[in-house]
């Protein structure tokens, strides 16, 4: 059997859970057509991304806590100096937008943030234009994630069918 390094349990379980909730909360609001084809009403929509937004954060909370823990694996090789810098600053970039995103979308609003019904978080009162701020930050820091993400997911693509190394099977499971 080959060898190759890996990422642990941890970090898989949280990189495919966060991977999936990430892909349908940008989707639903994004591109609207999935959400008015299964719900009858956007105040749905906008709670169900609201809360999972709230999920994603708690994950990403967790995972910077189990990177520093676990380590992350050295995938590429050491001599591969571009696609070292540019698949890191991708990866880092979305560390930062998973984490200024759900706050960005809290602090944009003057309402209480309603998680799931079960939890309330009382809203932060500020004047007018910094909650105008927030809102530009999260149109802007979603388009800017959307764009990364579609950049990360070609990447993984064309390591596992052009160049056919095992960058993919490093977040996959082990084998
Ligand atoms: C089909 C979709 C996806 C595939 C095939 C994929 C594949 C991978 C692979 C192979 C790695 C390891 C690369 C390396 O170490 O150089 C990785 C890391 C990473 N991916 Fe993805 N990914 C996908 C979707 C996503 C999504 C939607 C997110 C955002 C929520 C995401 C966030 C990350 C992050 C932050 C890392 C850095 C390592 C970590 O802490 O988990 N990925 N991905
Ligand atoms: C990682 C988590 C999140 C991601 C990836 C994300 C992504 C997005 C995207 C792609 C849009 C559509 C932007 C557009 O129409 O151009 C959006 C809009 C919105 N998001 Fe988020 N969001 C997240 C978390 C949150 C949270 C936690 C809240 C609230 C507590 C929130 C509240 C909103 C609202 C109210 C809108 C509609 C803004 C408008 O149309 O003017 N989001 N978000």
């Amino acid at each position: 059997m080959q060898y190759y390094p890996q990422y642990s349990p941890k970090q898989k379980w949280i990189h495919w859970v966060s991977a999936v909730i990430t892909i349908i909360v940008s989707l639903i609001l994004f591109v609207k057509l999935p959400a008015s084809y299964f719900f009858d009403g956007m105040s749905h929509v906008y709670s169900l991304h609201k809360s999972l937004g709230v999920v994603i954060f708690i994950l990403t909370i967790w995972r910077i806590y189990v990177v520093i823990e676990d380590k992350i694996p050295d995938v590429l090789p050491k001599n591969k100096k571009l696609p070292r810098v540019l698949s890191k600053s991708v990866q880092g970039l979305i560390y930062i937008l998973l984490f200024i995103l759900p706050l960005s979308g809290y602090l944009m609003s003057s309402n209480p943030l309603n998680v799931f019904g079960i939890v309330s978080i009382p809203s932060i009162y500020m004047p007018n234009t910094y909650y105008t701020f927030f809102h530009t930050l999260h149109k802007c820091g979603s388009h800017i994630l959307i764009l990364l993400l579609m950049l990360h997911i070609v990447g993984a693509l064309y390591h596992y069918f052009w160049l056919k190394d095992k960058v993919l099977q490093s977040m996959l499971k082990n084998s």
